[in-house]
C-alpha cells in the first residue's frame, strides 16, 4: 500500500525519530561529501508546486537527485488549467503519467489529500494552506535536536502570525508530541482561537512569554492569507513582536533563534539576531531541508 505524508499528526513518535535518525545520518553523509546513493535510481518524482517557494521546492529537487532519482518540475503557470481544464482532470492525467511521488504544495486546504486520493504514488506535502507544511515541522525537529542533543526539557516560543501560518500549525502538533513544551505569542488579531493542543500556553507580549524558552521561532506576517490589514504598521509590529539579541535575551542568555523563511528583516527578527551564527539556527533550518527531505524521500518512496 502506498505510504503518503500529508501532515505531522498521523506520524508516531517512532516515525519522527526514525525519520530524523536517518536524516543526521544523510547530513553526515553530505557534510563529508561522502554522498553516493542510487536509492531512487529509474524513478521519477513529479513537483507540483501551485504557491511559491525557495526552500522546500529548492531543497526537494536536490534531495530527490542526491538519491538518484529524476524530477519534473510540473508549472502551473505553463499548465492548460490556464485554458479552462480542471484541477481533478488535471490531477488525473498527471497521474495517469505514473510518476513515482507528487511532491505538492497548494494554497487550498486538504488539497495534498485530494490528490493523494486521485493517484497510485505516494504523495508528499510540501504545503497547503495555513493547515500543514509536515517537512518544515520535521527540519525544525531536526534541527532543535542537534543544538540541544534531545528534546528534553525544551521550551519553544513561535511568535509571529500563528493564525495563517502552516508551519506554526504543524510545529505546535509535532513539538508537543515529541514532548517540548510550546508557547505561542501573538497579538490577538494574530492568534487562532483555537490550537492543536491544549497544553499550548498563548501570550501577547514578548515580555510575559518570553521568560525560559530555549528557542524562539519568528513566524512571517502571511499577508497573502490575510483578507485586510491586520497589523497598524510593520514599524509597530517590529517595535512589539520582532526579534532582536536583546529581546532574545529575555528568553535567556543560552536561547536561540529559528525562522522557517522567508524572512522579512527587521519586521519579524532584526539583521543583528539573523546574522549572529552564535545565536541564529536559521541557515542551518535551510542546510537541514535537504537532508530530512532525503530521509522522507527514502521512507515513503523506497517502502513496499
Ligand atoms: N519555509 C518554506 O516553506 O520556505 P519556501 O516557501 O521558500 O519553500
Amino acid at each position: 500500500m502506498k505510504r503518503d505524508l500529508l501532515d505531522v499528526a498521523a506520524l508516531s513518535v517512532e516515525d519522527v525519530t526514525d525519520i530524523l535518525d536517518l536524516a543526521d545520518r544523510y547530513a553526515g553523509q553530505l557534510e563529508k561529501r561522502s554522498h553516493e546513493n542510487d536509492l531512487l535510481k529509474g524513478k521519477v518524482i513529479m513537483t507540483m508546486f501551485f504557491e511559491h517557494s525557495t526552500r522546500t521546492l529548492t531543497s526537494f529537487e536536490m534531495a530527490a537527485k542526491r538519491l538518484g532519482a529524476q524530477v519534473v518540475n510540473w508549472n502551473a503557470d505553463m499548465s492548460s488549467l490556464r485554458k479552462g481544464e480542471t484541477f481533478t482532470d488535471t490531477i488525473h492525467y498527471l497521474g495517469a503519467m505514473a510518476p513515482d511521488a507528487i511532491i505538492v504544495r497548494h494554497a487550498d486546504y486538504g488539497s495534498p489529500g485530494f490528490i493523494a486520493d486521485n493517484v497510485d504514488c505516494p504523495v508528499i506535502n510540501a504545503g497547503d494552506s495555513w493547515r500543514a507544511h509536515p517537512t518544515q515541522a520535521l527540519l525544525d525537529a531536526m534541527t532543535i535536536r542537534q543544538h540541544f542533543g534531545s528534546f528534553d526539557n525544551l521550551t519553544v516560543a513561535i511568535i509571529g502570525d500563528i493564525a495563517h501560518s502552516r508551519v506554526a500549525n504543524s510545529n505546535m502538533v509535532l513539538l508537543t508530541k515529541l514532548g517540548i513544551k510550546v508557547r505561542v505569542i501573538a497579538p490577538q488579531v494574530l492568534m487562532p482561537e483555537k490550537l492543536p493542543s491544549g497544553d499550548i500556553e498563548k501570550f501577547t507580549s514578548l515580555k510575559e512569554g518570553l521568560p525560559g524558552a530555549d528557542v524562539v521561532m519568528t513566524i512571517r506576517l502571511q499577508k497573502e492569507r490575510m483578507d485586510s490589514v491586520l497589523i497598524q504598521s510593520e514599524e509597530a509590529y517590529f517595535h512589539d513582536y520582532g526579534m532582536d539579541p536583546d529581546k532574545l535575551d529575555l528568553a535567556g542568555k543560552h536561547a536561540v533563534a529559528m525562522d522557517p523563511g522567508p524572512f522579512i528583516r527587521n519586521v519579524q527578527i532584526s539583521d543583528t539576531l539573523v546574522d549572529d551564527p552564535n545565536r541564529s539556527l536559521i541557515l542551518k533550518q535551510g542546510a537541514n531541508g535537504v537532508p530530512l527531505r532525503m530521509a522522507v524521500l527514502d521512507r515513503y518512496m523506497n517502502k513496499s
